[in-house]
């Protein structure tokens, strides 16, 4: 989550992939807002309500809320209980320096050229971009090779580092990725020269990005030749680098959003609408096919849900709908947990195409029906299904048409059904997990669905009917089973030792 070099690699390769440009953007928003500016000092000044800041700025509130949680949760904005927000005495105390504000604003021009970096590397020159060049190497160059030795505190160079550089960093990976370099590397060591015949870039631009790439750790030069270092090899082994290459190409769709950042928080222009239906099917045509290549590592956790949802409720001969399907993973880890469970897949048409082959591949067809629709207005039906999954999907709905949701599934739930809602729950205060967050700046800014926490959801389902819930963290998202009274839910995750246990004995066991 953080990019200290002191993280180890594996940590510090997810944030540059997932979150890095992320945290950039936050922060160059923030400042291209006057944020910083309007809120109290902690400690001096009282601080401030969402309301009261929302208004001073004249921005959007949920986009407001979106980066103070963010800032709150990185600890540079203080939260009281009341939730009432402060910039932290340490941040202000940076931020005073007028000349590192202005090191922060030379910063700012650079995030639409940085986007070019491909033809950059290309070429091995500047880019023209907005009627200038840009000479983006050099700029990189500056960032990370010949960075002057300052006299700012370490706690400012950290605040410039998250500024400045974490979304290079992710760009480099990006770009590294896109172009075939980190394959190459993989696959044998290379000379600059043979690595750019092989992947037709210039050497020029190759060597920053090697040379940007070594400071990450991720690659080293030995006698002339390039290759992965020995941790970054470990953790690209096998297919993981497949994975890593196709998910920076999803994560590369947002550059151009948080950029605009700023535009979205101010006037909720979305700059990648998902609520355009055109946009939303390429989208997750994409993603589809990112979340199929992670099937295998997605099924253990749908299948660990499954077998935790047995324990109270087995689910031989259940009818099963699955809505927002997108792979089909969660599903068919229902559809695998006995041989009798019918599992209804719910998705556009566009998705449901590759379910159709994931469903094949399993040997679950047979109990398989593919349903297209639009989940913000389908009708499910009544008292049709005896598990609802909502596997990462609520997150694309905005939250005024959650309750709506609600409504038509409980509809569709028999009395004794049980709802699972996978998702990104946050805590109580909203300040955290700072993964959950960055996810929900995403889902802010493509014009989706808002993150909430667990008594959150509970108001919601309860406003329908299903008046018991509980959330049970799973490794990297929460699970929430919800219910009408008197349905036993399950309190605990199932134990992987049960995983490990042939389906059907699984759910015979429950
Ligand atoms: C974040 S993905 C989750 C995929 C899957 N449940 C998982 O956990 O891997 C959200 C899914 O919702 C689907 N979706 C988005 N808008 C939709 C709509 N209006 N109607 C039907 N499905 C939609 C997308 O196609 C996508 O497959």
């Amino acid at each position: 989550m953080t990019s200290s070099p002191r993280a180890p690699l594996a940590q510090s390769l997810h944030f540059w992939a997932r979150n890095a440009s992320n945290e950039s953007a936050l922060l160059q928003a923030s400042l291209r807002l006057g944020l910083f500016d309007a809120l109290p000092v902690e400690g001096s000044d009282t601080p401030k309500p969402l309301d009261v800041l929302t208004q001073a700025l004249a921005v959007s509130t949920r986009g407001l809320r979106a980066l103070l949680e963010m800032l709150t949760s990185m600890g540079f904005v203080h939260m009281d209980d009341a939730r009432r927000f402060a910039l932290s005495a340490q941040t202000a105390g940076i931020l005073r320096s007028e000349p590192f504000q202005q090191r922060l604003s030379a910063e700012l021009p650079w995030w639409e050229p940085h986007g070019l970096l491909d033809t950059a590397v290309k070429q091995g020159g500047p880019v023209a971009h907005a009627g200038r060049d840009w000479d983006v190497l050099g700029h990189l160059q500056a960032l990370f090779l010949d960075a002057p030795a300052t006299t700012d505190s370490p706690e400012a160079e950290d605040f410039f580092d998250r500024f400045a550089r974490s979304a290079p960093r992710h760009q480099v990976l990006v770009t590294a990725g896109r172009m075939g370099v980190l394959e190459q590397l993989a696959s044998a060591p290379r000379t600059v020269e043979a690595l750019g015949t092989l992947t037709q870039t210039s050497p020029q631009g190759l060597r920053v990005l090697l040379d940007v790439l070594a400071r990450m750790e991720l690659v080293r030069e030995d006698g002339g030749a390039w290759s992965l270092t020995p941790p970054a090899r470990q953790l690209l082994d096998g297919k993981a680098l497949a994975y890593l290459v196709r998910s920076l190409t999803v994560s590369a769709r947002y550059w151009e959003a948080l950029g605009r950042l700023e535009e979205t928080v101010r006037h909720e222009r979305f700059i990648l609408d998902l609520k355009n239906p055109e946009v939303s099917q390429s989208f997750y045509a994409d993603n589809s096919n990112q979340l199929t290549a992670v099937f295998a590592s997605h099924f253990q956790l749908s299948r660990r849900a499954a077998t935790t949802l047995a324990q109270t409720r087995p689910l031989d001969g259940a009818q099963v709908l699955d809505i927002g399907t997108g792979s089909g993973v969660w599903g068919s880890a229902f559809a695998r947990a006995t041989p009798t469970t019918h599992v209804t897949y719910f998705d556009q048409a566009v998705v449901l195409e590759q379910v159709q082959r994931n469903v094949q591949a399993l040997k679950v067809s047979d109990r398989a029906r593919l349903w297209p629709g639009n989940l913000f207005t389908h009708d499910f039906g009544e008292a049709d299904f005896d598990v609802i999954i909502l596997p990462q999907v609520l997150n694309v709905l905005l939250p005024d048409m959650l309750p709506g949701l609600f409504a038509r599934v409980a509809k569709a739930l028999r009395p004794g059904g049980v709802l699972l809602i996978a998702e990104y729950v946050l805590n109580e205060r909203r300040d955290g997990p700072l993964d959950h967050l960055y996810f929900g700046l995403r889902r802010f800014m493509t014009n989706e669905g808002d993150l909430l926490s667990a008594s959150e959801y509970a108001q919601l389902l309860s406003a329908v009917g299903l008046t018991q819930s509980v959330c049970i963290p799973l490794p990297t998202q929460e699970l929430i089973f919800a219910a009408r009274p008197g349905v036993t839910l399950p309190s605990q995750l199932a134990s992987t030792e049960s995983e490990a246990r042939p389906a059907s004995t699984e759910a015979r066991g429950a």
